[in-house]
């Protein structure tokens, strides 16, 4: 696999004992990770993603970082808002609904 053009991180509430039990995680953050790794493969994008621990900013949640961009998304708790962000990601903008 070559070097992914972009990283995108999603907020799955882990915590230091591996057990998700955080906001994102109850707003249904990791049931959306099976939709975004569809899109990116349908979408052919050369972009990796992971899940993540808390990212401290709970009450905005689910919280979404596209890398090297440095792009902090909020309140990302469907898939309308995955491809709004991903179209974005293809065409090197923000989906400014979602934006931080
Ligand atoms: S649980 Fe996602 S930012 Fe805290």
């Amino acid at each position: 696999m070559e070097k992914p053009e972009k990283h995108i991180f999603v907020c799955a509430s882990y915590r230091v004992t591996g057990a998700p039990q955080g906001v994102c995680h109850k707003k249904g953050s990791i049931n959306l990770l099976q939709y975004l790794e569809t899109e990116i493969d349908d979408r052919g994008l050369n972009v990796a993603f992971s899940s993540t621990g808390c990212l401290k900013m709970c009450d905005k949640g689910p919280i979404l970082i596209v890398q090297p961009d440095n792009v902090w998304y909020g309140n990302v708790d469907s898939e309308k808002a995955i491809d709004e962000i991903l179209d974005a990601v293809e065409n090197n903008k923000t989906a400014d609904t979602y934006v931080l």
